[in-house]
């Protein structure tokens, strides 16, 4: 079992580079089953989900290489070479490790006219439904059913219609944008997402052929075209990686430029931030967030993008918890979001939670514990909670971190952290 030890104390200062964005990179990685041949991805992140999605997309017959770059804080480039008909089955063991194996469903039904996707199950923020990915795809022309845990699906072709979502879902935006992407005429998808993963992710679609309206808006349009071709693109920088450097540096009472951090893409974050007292700054390189002095508390509502996003929420909570005075917090999106805020409170920090409220009293600093993290997000906010925690908090669990911050640890001893990843044998 692997652990960090956070001591706490220091102020998180310097600079650091993001890489691209998980969300959009494992994407990016199903999209190039749409076209075969050799497609390259830029500033791909060196975490276990990427590895995972290799596995995935191996398993379907592609060649997928991974180059680790430079300097580049912790990216890559991954190289998918995706055969004339590739296989269309997904197994359980990898979709049970990661649920965004789910997204090769969309390319895989527009491409082979057939897939078999093992179900997801619930996983440690919620049940996580996958109805809108499923209906939306059956008002394509597609035949799904349930069978032995998998997601079997049909269509010999599929036909452009229209699709209104109940909830801008990411996963379901982009299932449904890649399967109408090679589907008989026009399809329109309301209320989709907005999020800029949702607009890279249709970049690299429309620099392969596809046409694309709308990414961006709630309303996307897409008129099929009959095939696609590969290509090179770059995926956006991770939003929600910078976000966690951002909050890490106000709670700590830092200084971090963060370099490749797009300031547009964190609107709401960052006006929380500065409504906490911090000094934030877009840079041309970037961005930078400092503070002096202890924050103030600030009410944070998560929303579908453009609102304050729910995989900061946890980060927005160690923030309030140390901050003077009362927040209120408000989940909107993932329904089992604030299990990890137990382990908070064994750092000391005031938290009651009220179904999707929970209400942070904050304490000038917390005290150090063993804790563990019970997802990517999670973990991440448990390691800011420990930087300004008197004594060593050890995070366990650490593996879900792995998942969504590359080279975590030493990004964070180059801002100045005393971090250490450490293994236990129990
Ligand atoms: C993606 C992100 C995740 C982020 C989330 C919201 C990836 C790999 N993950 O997850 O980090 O927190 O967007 O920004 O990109 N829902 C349904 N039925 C559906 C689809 C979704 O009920 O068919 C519900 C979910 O249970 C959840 C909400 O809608 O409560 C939002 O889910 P969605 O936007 O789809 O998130 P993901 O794509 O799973």
């Amino acid at each position: 079992m692997e652990c960090f030890e956070v001591t706490g104390g220091t102020a998180l200062t310097g600079r650091v580079r993001v890489t691209g964005a998980k969300n959009s990179a494992l994407k990016l990685m199903a999209a190039a089953l749409l076209a075969a041949g050799r497609t390259t991805i830029d500033e791909v992140p060196d975490i276990l989900d990427v590895a995972l999605m290799s596995e995935v997309l191996r398993r379907l017959g592609c060649d997928v290489t991974y180059e680790r770059l430079p300097d580049s804080g912790g990216g890559g480039r991954v190289v998918v070479d995706v055969p004339e008909e590739p296989s269309a089955e997904t197994d359980y063991d990898l979709v049970r490790r990661m649920r965004a194996s789910i997204s090769v469903l969309g390319p895989l039904v527009a491409r082979c006219g057939s897939a078999r996707v093992a179900l997801p199950g619930g996983d440690a923020i919620g049940s996580r439904g996958l109805d809108m990915h499923i209906s939306g795809l059956e008002r394509l022309g597609a035949t799904i059913e349930s069978e032995h845990g998998f997601l079997v699906a049909t269509a010999p072709r599929l036909t452009g219609t229209s699709i209104w979502l109940d909830f801008p879902s990411v996963g379901a935006t982009e299932n449904l944008v890649m399967a109408a992407v090679l589907a008989d005429g026009v399809t329109v998808v309301d209320n989709a997402a907005r999020e800029p993963e949702i607009v890279d992710l249709c970049a690299m679609l429309s620099a392969m052929g596809a046409q694309i309206e709308g990414a961006g808006t709630s309303t996307i349009v897409v008129e099929g075209v009959p095939t696609l071709k590969p290509v090179t693109c770059t995926t956006v920088p991770d939003r929600i990686v910078a976000g966690t450097w951002a909050i890490g540096a106000v709670m700590t009472r830092g200084d971090v430029v963060i370099e490749r951090a797009v300031a547009d893409h964190l609107t709401v974050a960052l006006a929380k931030l500065a409504d906490a007292g911090a000094h934030v700054e877009p840079l041309p390189e970037g961005l930078r967030v400092a503070m002096d002095g202890r924050p103030r508390c600030v009410d944070v509502v998560t929303l579908p993008y453009p609102g304050f996003p729910t995989d900061l929420q946890p980060m927005a909570v160690a923030l309030a918890a140390v901050s003077t005075g009362t927040a209120l917090i408000t989940e909107n999106v993932f329904e089992g979001r604030f299990m990890f805020a137990n382990e908070l409170v064994r750092l000391g920090a005031s938290v009651r939670i009220d179904g999707h409220h929970a209400v942070v009293r904050g304490r000038e600093r917390l005290s150090s514990a063993p804790v563990v993290a019970t997802d990517i997000r999670a973990g991440a906010g448990l390691v800011l909670a420990g930087l300004v925690s008197d004594g060593v908090t050890e995070v366990q669990d650490v593996h879900h971190v792995d998942r969504g911050y590359p080279d975590f640890v030493e990004q964070l001893r180059g801002l100045g952290a005393h971090v250490e990843r450490v293994r236990r044998s129990d």
